[in-house]
């Protein structure tokens, strides 16, 4: 019998989305409708859930529990930032689709159209390219959607919200905005991250210096003291060195620092790569926007292992996961990021490709392989190499 998540890849991604050319962004929409819609309905929830979860259920072994940050996933498997932008989705993301916990966002603080349309392009495998640049309903109408829903989440269902600023906001007002922000959407988030990773708002990228870093997340979390309530802060790292003179390591040191110095909880790696020579092979070296998807995967796993040699802070890796030559590779995806150091991991690009019932399917694979060797939670394989190594999949 066919796999939930070929009758995706045969039918609908092949047979329509593909063979139409439907509009990436349109495709995109018209799923988060969907999953709006269902959201509000336990009984569609449960339906629904049944007919799109691989094996008609939810991934819920012991297993794969985890605890990031201070916070308990029923599974280590995010979605990050660029999926639920709006917050219109994450309790249908969280309870239909399986996913472990929510990144909703960018949000910056005002309304804003993003760039023009055309802004996401599949460019054929396991590969797009977007710049969206932050479209955005902004954060007061992104904190009602999640104050609306939110009460019914459970301890074990985490959603947070990724942070960033307007496209107009001058570059030292850069903590004003990201503490703006975080004062509007610090209440009803489990964790904050602070992106200002994205390549698609000019100069965005330029913050991510010690002194700038430093001084928006202390603005952050003076905001969100006033307000009497704390929240782990996570920074998302770009996979691109910052200049021509720099390294990506050190773009690494630098914000090492920066998270021991004012307290950060964790990092997320990374955001979609502008680097040249993988734009040129994908043919779109003159288009604006950055990668995702299959050419991330070595260089966040290169980063994630350097990152766990030079800190303790928890990494939630991304990047490729869910890509690969085969289904065995693609399972190899997620482990090769535990291996790594990646506490946890997000995907999004493979999704795209692969469906939604392809989050459940991976983590069904990823527990019925820890049942096969023998491994009783997710903290024994972070930054176990040796396990890969001694173990075939
Ligand atoms: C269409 C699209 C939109 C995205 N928007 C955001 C965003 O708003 N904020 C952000 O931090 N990352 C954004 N990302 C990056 C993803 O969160 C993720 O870091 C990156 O795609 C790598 O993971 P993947 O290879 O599994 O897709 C976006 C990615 C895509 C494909």
């Amino acid at each position: 019998m066919l796999e939930k998540k070929e009758i995706y890849e045969k039918f609908l991604y092949t047979g329509f989305i593909e063979r139409f050319r439907v509009d990436p962004e349109n495709a995109h929409l018209a799923v988060i409708r969907l999953l709006h819609i269902i959201q509000h309905s336990p009984a569609l929830i449960r339906v629904v859930g049944k007919l799109i979860l691989s094996e008609g259920k939810f991934p819920t072994s012991d297993r794969l529990h985890a605890s990031i940050a201070g916070m308990e996933v029923k599974n280590p498997l995010m979605l990050p930032a660029g999926f639920d932008k709006q917050g219109q989705a994450f309790t249908a993301l969280l309870r239909v689709i399986g996913m472990g916990f929510v990144e909703i966002g960018t949000v910056p603080p005002k309304p804003q159209p993003g760039n023009e349309r055309p802004r996401i392009f599949r460019l054929g495998d396991e590969v797009v390219l977007n710049r969206m640049g932050f479209n955005s309903d902004g954060a007061e109408k992104v904190n009602n959607r999640i104050v609306a829903s939110r009460g019914i989440l459970h301890r074990d269902e985490p959603i947070g919200v990724s942070l960033g600023m307007n496209k107009d906001t001058p570059f030292d007002e850069a903590p004003r905005a990201h503490a703006e922000a975080a004062r509007i959407l610090g209440e009803g988030s489990d964790f904050l991250t602070i992106n200002a990773s994205s390549p698609n708002t000019k100069n965005l990228r330029k913050l991510l210096t010690q002194e700038h870093m430093m001084a928006i997340i202390t603005e952050v979390k003076t905001a969100l003291s006033t307000l009497g309530i704390e929240r782990p802060i996570f920074l998302k790292l770009s996979p691109d060195p910052l200049d021509a003179n720099s390294s990506w390591q050190e773009q690494i040191n630098t914000l090492i620092q920066v998270a021991e110095e004012v307290g950060v909880a964790g990092f997320m790696l990374t955001n979609t790569t502008i680097n040249e020579k993988q734009k040129e092979y994908y043919g779109v070296r003159e288009q604006m926007g950055g990668l995702s998807g299959r050419p991330l995967r070595e260089r966040s796993n290169e980063m994630i292992t350097y990152l766990n040699q030079h800190t303790r802070l928890p990494i939630i890796g991304m990047g490729g996961v869910g890509t690969g030559s085969d289904d065995e590779d693609r399972l190899m995806s997620v482990l090769e990021k535990f291996a790594a150091g990646a506490d946890a991991v997000g995907m999004y690009t493979a999704m795209i490709f692969h469906g939604p019932s392809y989050p459940s399917y991976l983590l069904h694979k990823l527990d019925k392989w820890m049942q096969q060797e023998g491994v009783k939670n997710i903290g024994e394989l972070v930054g176990n190499s040796y396990i890969l190594k001694r173990r075939t999949i």
